[in-house]
């Protein structure tokens, strides 16, 4: 039987097998030690003379290779026990090994937090690079948040349903990656930059309260805080007020960090609200850090940020605004009340204030929705507002008016930046680090040689030529 190394102190006196790497081997001469790492934790390993054939494949077997490790399990001498690491107070006695694969000299060191290594270097060799403890501990808390928000949740009666990922596009101010269509040549998939069409059209289904743990894909530079592909903690619920979406996320929140996370401290709770007008008046920014110690890393500041201006004037690098105005955040935000009447007339533009909400952790934004419109007509208006044309209106946004003209109900939700909540909460300088085969800022997949061309079989069955 197996038995993983953060177990081997309940084996003391025991003989025991585990599989492990080799993560330091040091020859003194007579006897071998070495340091045994499994995905739990590190041992230190010993050959002693009397154990000769143990001893001839010590000789050979060096860093990284894997193994089979037969031992006994023996308490270290009073003296050089470390009571501060795992297993300082044990030793493994190695009495045979059984190697399971050899390894190349690594290219790099992973004993260390690996700041200090060439990122393209680790990137090009990811899987090495993930056996450093640092990117094993950031991995394994990705996972318990995910399963936290899942038990979470659901208990909340909330359902996980997944959404396609060949679709159309869906507009949230970035371009689409697109996929071409063998069987329609000239015709294309577009990614999605979110689930936000198929998270509203759930609602339009019947299913009350959806959440996903959603992969985005978003052709826009990348930066520390952005990739391309990302990950949400996306949700909608039906029948809900603005307060009620931002009361279930601020309590998720709260109960993620102080069980996952103990070591940090909320530094207001309940999170502070700003409008945007204050936000912007206070700080300069809608994503402020409101740390009171920006030196402390456990510290955590968040706050909701509401009111936006529902359209601003389209600037340059705005891909969806055909018109004068675009939307602030995206199409199917709603509008206050009190500017539903400016939104059917199309006037009073500049002045309507959306049900959108954002909250910010520590400068950065982490997470947006709002309450969405769920009238066609009023949909109808936004894109008027914007320029569009009835045949564009139709072409891209059939699907919501139809569902919207058939017993849609009113209904809301958000999106969390899941890479960057993650980013923050593991004390990380950008979620590359958080992510286990992230792209490099230039958007490059080093380890797959991600982009790439394909071959001219494939680009002819597709009927693609490429213009350089
Ligand atoms: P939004 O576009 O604001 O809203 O995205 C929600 C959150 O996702 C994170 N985020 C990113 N993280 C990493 N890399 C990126 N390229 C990137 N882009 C965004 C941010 C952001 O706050 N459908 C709406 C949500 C809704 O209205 O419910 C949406 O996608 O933390």
């Amino acid at each position: 039987m197996r038995i993983y190394i953060k177990d081997l102190n309940k084996y003391i006196g025991q003989e025991v097998k585990i599989s492990a790497w080799v993560d330091v081997r040091r020859d003194q001469g007579k006897m071998i030690f070495v340091d045994l790492r499994d995905s739990t934790g590190k041992v230190q390993g010993v050959i002693l003379p009397s154990h000769e054939k143990a001893l001839l494949v010590g000789e050979k077997i060096r860093t990284e290779w894997v193994l089979n490790v037969t031992g006994q399990v023996n308490q270290r001498p009073e003296k050089n026990r470390k009571s501060e690491v795992l297993n300082g107070d044990i030793e493994l006695e190695i009495l045979d090994i059984e190697i399971l694969n050899e390894a190349d000299t690594p290219a790099f060191d992973i004993s260390t937090d690996g700041y200090e290594v060439n990122e393209d270097a680790r990137f090009r060799k990811k899987y090495l690079d993930n056996r450093r403890a640092r990117i094993q501990r950031n991995i394994t808390m990705r996972h318990k948040v995910n399963l936290f928000i899942r038990e979470y949740l659901d208990k909340e009666n909330f359902l996980e349903i997944e959404t396609p990922l060949l679709t159309n596009p869906t507009p949230e101010g970035s371009r689409s990656y697109i996929v071409p269509s063998r069987i329609y040549p000239g015709e294309f998939y577009a990614l999605p930059q979110s689930p936000q069409q198929y998270k509203q059209l759930l609602m339009s289904s019947g299913f009350d309260r959806y959440f996903q743990i959603a992969r985005c894909m978003r052709d826009e530079d990348t930066r520390g805080d952005r990739q391309p592909e990302f990950t949400q903690m996306d949700m909608e619920m039906s029948f809900v007020t603005r307060e009620d979406v931002m009361k279930v996320n601020e309590d998720l929140l709260i109960k993620l960090v102080t069980e996952l996370f103990p070591e940090k401290k909320i530094q207001t709770v309940p999170f502070p609200v700003f409008s945007y007008k204050e936000v912007m008046e206070k700080y300069g920014t809608d994503k402020p850090d409101l740390r009171e110690d920006k030196e402390d890393k456990n510290l955590l500041a968040f706050c909701w940020v509401i009111d936006f201006p529902a359209f601003e004037r389209t600037g340059e690098d705005n891909v969806d605004g055909t018109g004068e105005w675009t939307f602030t955040h995206n199409p199917f935000t709603g509008v206050k009340d009190d500017f539903i009447s400016d939104l059917r007339e199309k006037k009073n533009i500049e002045n309507i204030i959306s049900t959108q909400y954002d909250i910010a952790m520590n400068g950065y934004e982490i997470g947006g929705g709002g309450i969405r419109l769920h009238k066609a007509e009023d949909l109808k208006k936004v894109f008027e507002i914007m320029g569009y044309s009835d045949e564009r209106i139709e072409t891209n946004f059939g699907q919501m008016l139809m569902a919207f003209n058939e017993g849609t109900p009113p209904h809301g939700g958000i999106a969390w930046g899941l890479d960057r909540l993650l980013m923050i909460l593991l004390n990380e300088p950008n979620i590359r680090e958080v992510m286990a085969f992230p792209k490099t800022g230039e958007g490059k997949d080093l380890l797959m040689q991600a982009p790439s061309k394909p071959a001219d079989k494939v680009l002819k069955e597709l009927k693609i030529s490429i213009n350089k």
